[in-house]
């Protein structure tokens, strides 16, 4: 149920800031919804203490303030007593609420950055992060260049012939560079994925990785 209520925060603060323009300091603007994902102290204050409780307590104005009477804060609004004359709307006492039961945060440290998985020699890296993203959606048994199946590691092993062959020697796992699939990958006026498709480009260091992946064998 709480997650649930803070999944629809943002929706439920835009429905109230829509429909009480007069406590939106922005005129009419929807609430920022990234910034009402965040459920801390800025948010409390800008839909909640701001509007509805600054006018009678300024001490509610910074985050000690509230602090120092979050027990009484929460039970005068629960039983309607705050804000006095005009209770608070169902959504907004969630929110309190689900703030109060998270430890009533004055921040909430940014979720740290999910770096990009580093793409490295293997099937699963190479396939999640190159093939799939950039080659897949023609060479797959469905799509429209469905002659040269790339979508599995198996049908990699089938095509070897066909695409590590370097010209002179059937297969050559040991130069990849050389090879076909790298060079059209690498081809500079008609490179694979193919311009027309919009596809970004596979970068050097991504293609020195695939090489890698080619001279291990397709591991
Ligand atoms: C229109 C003025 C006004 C507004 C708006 C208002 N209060 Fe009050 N508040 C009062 C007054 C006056 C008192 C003193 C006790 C009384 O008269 O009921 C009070 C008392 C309180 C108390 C002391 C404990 C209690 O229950 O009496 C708390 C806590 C409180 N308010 C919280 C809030 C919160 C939280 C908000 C906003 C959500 C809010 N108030 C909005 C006027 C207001
Ligand atoms: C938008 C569709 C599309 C995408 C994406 C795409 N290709 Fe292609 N590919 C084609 C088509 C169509 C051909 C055949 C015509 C041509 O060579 O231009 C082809 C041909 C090739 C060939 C030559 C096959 C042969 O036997 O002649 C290779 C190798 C190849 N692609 C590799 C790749 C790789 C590797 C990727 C991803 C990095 C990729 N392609 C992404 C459409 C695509």
């Amino acid at each position: 149920m709480q997650a649930f209520l803070k999944a629809l925060a943002p929706v439920i603060l835009v429905i109230l800031s829509g429909c009480n323009s007069i406590e939106d300091k922005t005129g009419g603007a929807s609430p920022d919804v990234q910034a009402a994902g965040t459920l801390d102290f800025a948010l409390l204050s800008e839909h909640l203490f701001g509007p509805r409780c600054l006018s009678c307590h300024v001490q509610y104005a910074t985050y000690t303030g509230v602090r120092a009477e979050l027990e009484a804060i929460a039970k005068a609004v629960e039983s309607n007593r705050m804000p006095k004359g005009a209770p608070l709307p169902g959504p907004l006492k969630a929110l309190l609420r689900d703030w109060i039961q998270n430890g009533a945060p004055e921040k909430i440290g940014a979720p740290p950055p999910t770096a990009p998985a580093e793409l490295e020699p293997t099937w699963a890296s190479v396939s999640s992060q190159l093939v799939h993203p950039r080659c897949t959606v023609c060479h797959s048994p469905n799509g429209q260049a469905r002659f040269l199946d790339l979508s599995t590691r198996q049908a990699w092993f089938q095509a070897r012939d066909r695409v590590f062959a370097d010209g002179t020697k059937l297969l050559d796992f040991e130069n990849p560079a050389a090879s076909y699939l790298i060079r059209v990958v690498r081809d500079e006026t008609e490179p694979m994925p193919p311009v027309w498709s919009n596809l970004e480009r596979l970068q050097d260091a991504q293609i020195l990785v695939l090489e890698e992946w080619i001279r291990l064998g397709l591991p």
